[in-house]
């Protein structure tokens, strides 16, 4: 592991300075950001100008006068350059999953995917070309950044891989190695594998930073697993502490509260809450007073049903996040989208249900924008990503102005958020390196990584094939009863539509 973890810094390192520096000249808009104001600005007719893996400054017009002999000029006359998107709750590991759980439930995604029944059907090149698709997809789609909760951590082989795909991916992500209760890997089998990883990570790697990830804080706060968990978080200072907090009937009730209670929350490890769906007065105080942030996935929280009953009261410390993309979308625009318009909804209806009319609109674009932008770097403590200033990190996105869907855009933050979509997207920088080209990704050969990748998921979706739906009678595991939401008639007459899933 050593030894492969080595040839990679190198592999990555080559990479990382093949970039010296770019010009992208003489856009329609660029999306900045005036941190004065804390707020999104619009430069009209400008350029941007990257020198290695930061932005060296931005310029009005085509800027040819900033072209030094090693800049490559790159056209960008029509077009709207934006900030890489951050995605602050994702699980790479899962898109061979992709389209078989479409109408899933929480309850029966724990019990048929998660990460403590999965496990037994991937092999470490499973992982690893899973979790490599999947960061291609998430590049494809403009996230430039995200924090992965890395559940894959069956066995030293299983937790190698997937970051060894991470690596290899050249997307930035704050990699979450997930300590977990599973079967043949115990917590100190976890522990020794983290730190063989963390001694051998490669240093002088710019994207990929180590985090951890730990939802046992709840079941087990005064143990030694959780007392283990904070004392190593603390002694690598990783980059993030990530956790599942659903809490209410879910139980998981791993809680800015509870952190604050054990000493955590108030340090300067960044700690992400996911989904916060019965997060409590206390809590939003908390996050407040800590400057910690939960990860609202609006897409995840609506198609499982986890719920966010008050999320809309707690963006001031929320960023958004993508979750088990298998399932649903997989892009950033679309999830701040998704969270803007249900958001809208839920401001609306409280409103309208007393027979009252808004005359205003109570969230702007600007703000949901913000929201898959800064916000996520924010929660990581990362002010140098998800905004373009000078200083920042070069991840930046360019966007076809004139594609059929984008032509007569006049806003071009309502232009992304609202109408774009990843076939609009041609280019995509991290760091200052292509990864995405003229609307190709730049790997090298991408058609290799789909059939490599096409050969494990026929076999893992085969086996899910073969694995019975899991029965859900009497209680869920926290003790509360399953009872069955209204399912949907969308038929005349007999039955109500539901259908077969075609897997
Ligand atoms: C990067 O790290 C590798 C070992 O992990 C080392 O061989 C190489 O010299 C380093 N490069 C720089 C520029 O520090
Ligand atoms: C580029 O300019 C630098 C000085 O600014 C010079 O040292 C270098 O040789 C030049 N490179 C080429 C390829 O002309
Ligand atoms: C810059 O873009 C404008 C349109 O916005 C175009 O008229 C002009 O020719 C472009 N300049 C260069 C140098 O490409
Ligand atoms: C999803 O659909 C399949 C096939 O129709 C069905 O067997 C399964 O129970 C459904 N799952 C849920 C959670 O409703
Ligand atoms: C645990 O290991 C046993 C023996 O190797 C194997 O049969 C089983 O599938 C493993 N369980 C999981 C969940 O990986
Ligand atoms: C791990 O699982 C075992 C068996 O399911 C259970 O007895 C134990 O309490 C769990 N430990 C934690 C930290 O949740
Ligand atoms: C996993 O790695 C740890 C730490 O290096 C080592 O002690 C252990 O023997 C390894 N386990 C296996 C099954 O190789
Ligand atoms: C941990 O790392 C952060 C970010 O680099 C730094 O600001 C902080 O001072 C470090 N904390 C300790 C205790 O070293
Ligand atoms: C957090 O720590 C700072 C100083 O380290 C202290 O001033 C503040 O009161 C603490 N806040 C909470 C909520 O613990
Ligand atoms: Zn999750």
């Amino acid at each position: 592991m050593r030894s492969q973890l080595s040839t990679l810094a190198l592999l990555c390192h080559a990479a990382a300075t093949g970039a010296t520096s770019v010009l992208l000249s003489n856009a329609s808009s660029i999306i900045t950001f005036d941190a004065k104001t804390e707020a999104l600005a619009v430069l009209r007719h400008g350029s941007v100008l990257v020198d290695g893996d930061q932005i060296a400054g931005l310029y009005e017009g085509a800027a040819l006068n900033h072209v030094r002999n090693d800049t490559e000029v790159v056209d960008c006359t029509g077009k709207i350059i934006s900030p890489g998107f951050i995605d602050t709750h994702r699980h790479g590991w899962q898109t061979a999953f992709k389209t078989i759980g479409s109408n899933t439930s929480l309850a029966e995604y724990f019990l048929r995917y998660g990460e403590y029944v999965a496990g037994q059907f991937f092999t470490p090149e499973d992982v690893y070309v899973g979790q490599l698709a999947g960061l291609y997809e998430a590049l494809n789609a403009g996230t430039t950044t995200n924090l992965d909760h890395a559940h894959h951590t069956w066995s030293n082989k299983t937790s190698e891989a997937g970051l060894k795909a991470t690596l290899d991916s050249g997307a930035r992500v704050v990699w979450g190695y997930t300590f977990h209760n599973v079967t043949n890997f115990t917590m100190s089998e976890q522990t020794a594998n983290f730190r063989d990883i963390m001694a051998s990570f490669p240093s002088n790697n710019t994207l990929v930073t180590p985090a951890m990830a730990y939802d046992h804080w709840a079941s087990n706060p005064y143990g030694k697993d959780t007392q283990n968990i904070m004392a190593l978080a603390r002694e690598y200072n990783v980059s993030a502490m990530t956790t599942h907090y659903l809490g209410g009937p879910w139980d998981n009730a791993n809680s800015p509260e509870l952190f604050q209670t054990l000493g955590f929350l108030n340090g300067s490890i960044p700690c992400v809450f996911s989904h916060a769906s019965f997060a409590t007065a206390m809590d939003a105080k908390l996050l407040r007073e800590t400057n910690q942030y939960i990860a609202n996935t609006p897409e995840s929280e609506m198609h499982y049903g986890h719920t966010h009953e008050h999320s809309y009261d707690m963006q001031d410390q929320m960023a958004l996040g993508v979750d088990t993309f298998f399932t649903y979308s997989t892009d950033m625009p679309t999830q701040a989208r998704l969270w803007l318009q249900s958001a809208r909804y839920q401001s609306y209806n409280q409103i309208m249900s007393q027979w009252e009319i808004p005359p205003y609109n109570p969230m702007s674009v600007n703000q949901a924008f913000l929201m898959a932008t800064r916000k996520g770097a924010l929660a990581l403590r990362r002010p140098d990503l998800g905004i373009i200033a000078e200083g920042a990190k070069a991840d930046l996105l360019v966007y076809d102005g004139r594609s059929p869907g984008m032509l007569g855009w006049v806003d071009p933050v309502a232009a992304v958020l609202l109408h774009a979509n990843a076939g609009d997207l041609e280019h995509v920088l991290v760091g200052g390196t292509f990864k995405k080209r003229h609307g190709k990704l730049t790997v090298p050969d991408y058609g290799a990584v789909q059939d490599r990748f096409l050969a494990s998921a026929l076999k893992i979706q085969k086996a899910f094939r073969d694995t019975p739906y899991p029965a859900m009678q009497g209680d869920f595991s926290s003790g509360f009863p399953y009872v069955s939401a209204r399912e949907a008639d969308v038929k005349r007459e007999d039955g109500t539509g539901y259908g077969e899933l075609f897997v």
